[in-house]
C-alpha cells in the first residue's frame, strides 16, 4: 500500500489518481483545473473500487458469461465517440445560427470549438486510415469470450453500464453545451488513467491466465495500447481547446459548481459499472 493524501492506497488507485493529475494539469484555465482536482480528492473511495474492479477482474479466468458481461458492459461506458461529434454538430449549428448575429471573429471561435472536438474522435473513427476501434475492441471481447461474439447482446450489459451510457449522451446531446464539455473534460483525462493503468494488467492476463502468446497478446490488445501513450491526453488537451473556443464564441460562461457535479457524478457512475462487476467475481 502507498499513501497518497494520508490514505492508504492501492497500486492500481495510486496511478490512477496520478495520470489523471498529469492530464489535468494541461488544463489552463486554474479555477477548472482545481474543480477538477477536488473532484480526483472527493471521488477517492469511487476512484479505489475502480482499480479493485479492474485488478479482480485479472486475477483469474472467470466463468464466460462474466467474461461476456465485463466487456459488454465496459464498452458501455467507454464508446463515446458518437456523442462527441454530436456534441460537435450542436456547436456547428449554434454557429452558422450565428452568422447573422455575432461577428465573424465569434462565429469562427466556434467553428474552432467543434473542430476539436473532430479532432478527439478522429483515431475511434478511423480517419487517418487506421483501423476502427470499434473493430479493435471487437478483436479483444470475441477473444476473450472463447472467440464467438454473443458478449454484443444487450442482455450481457449490467444495468449501471446502461446507465452510465444513458447519462452521459444525454449530458452532451441535451443539455446545455457546457454541460457535454464538461463531460468530455472528465472523460478524456479518466480514459488516459485508466488506460495507462490497465495495460500492464491486461498484458499479464492475456499471456499468464488466458495463455496467449507474447505475440498474440499484443494483437488481441491493441485495443488498449493505441489509447496508451499520449493519445487520451492529446484528446483531453483538445477538449480544453473546445472550451475555450466555445466560451469566447458563444459567451456561454464556465459554471464551477456545475462542471463539479459533473465530474463527481462521472466517477461515481463509473465506478458504480466497476461496482457492479466486481460482485460477479
Ligand atoms: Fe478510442
Ligand atoms: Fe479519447
Amino acid at each position: 500500500m502507498i499513501e497518497i493524501n494520508g490514505k492508504e492506497t492501492s497500486p492500481e488507485e495510486a496511478t490512477l489518481l496520478t495520470e489523471m493529475e498529469s492530464a489535468f494539469n494541461q488544463l489552463e484555465h486554474e479555477p477548472l483545473r482545481t474543480v477538477l482536482l477536488d473532484s480526483l480528492s472527493s471521488e477517492r473511495d469511487a476512484v479505489r473500487a475502480i482499480g479493485d474492479s479492474f485488478s479482480g477482474f485479472v486475477k483469474s479466468k472467470h466463468a464466460l458469461d462474466v467474461r461476456r458481461q465485463f466487456f459488454a458492459s465496459w464498452q458501455r461506458t467507454n464508446n463515446s465517440a458518437m456523442s462527441v461529434e454530436g456534441l460537435a454538430n450542436r456547436i456547428t449549428a449554434e454557429a452558422e445560427e450565428a452568422t447573422s448575429k455575432f461577428d465573424s471573429t465569434r462565429v469562427l471561435s466556434m467553428f474552432r470549438a467543434a473542430g476539436r472536438l473532430n479532432r478527439v474522435a478522429d483515431e475511434d473513427l478511423g480517419v487517418g486510415g487506421q483501423v476502427l476501434h470499434f473493430e479493435l475492441y471487437y478483436r479483444m471481447a470475441t477473444e476473450f469470450t472463447e472467440r464467438d461474439d454473443l458478449w454484443q447482446s444487450r442482455k450481457f450489459c449490467l444495468s449501471s453500464a446502461s446507465e452510465f451510457k444513458s447519462w452521459l449522451d444525454m449530458s452532451r446531446l441535451r443539455e446545455p453545451v457546457m454541460v457535454g464539455l464538461f463531460s468530455l473534460l472528465i472523460h478524456e483525462g479518466y480514459t488516459h488513467a485508466e488506460l495507462e493503468m490497465i495495460a500492464p494488467l491486461f498484458n499479464q492476463w492475456a499471456t499468464e491466465v488466458m495463455d496467449l502468446s507474447p505475440r498474440d497478446a499484443r494483437r488481441v490488445l491493441a485495443w488498449i495500447s493505441v489509447h496508451c501513450g499520449g493519445t487520451e491526453k492529446n484528446h483531453f488537451a483538445h477538449t480544453c481547446a473546445a472550451v475555450s473556443h466555445y466560451c469566447e464564441g458563444s459567451g456561454a460562461k464556465i459554471d464551477l459548481e456545475l462542471a463539479g457535479n459533473v465530474f463527481r457524478t462521472y466517477l461515481r457512475r463509473k465506478a458504480a459499472v466497476m461496482k457492479q462487476l466486481r460482485d460477479l467475481y
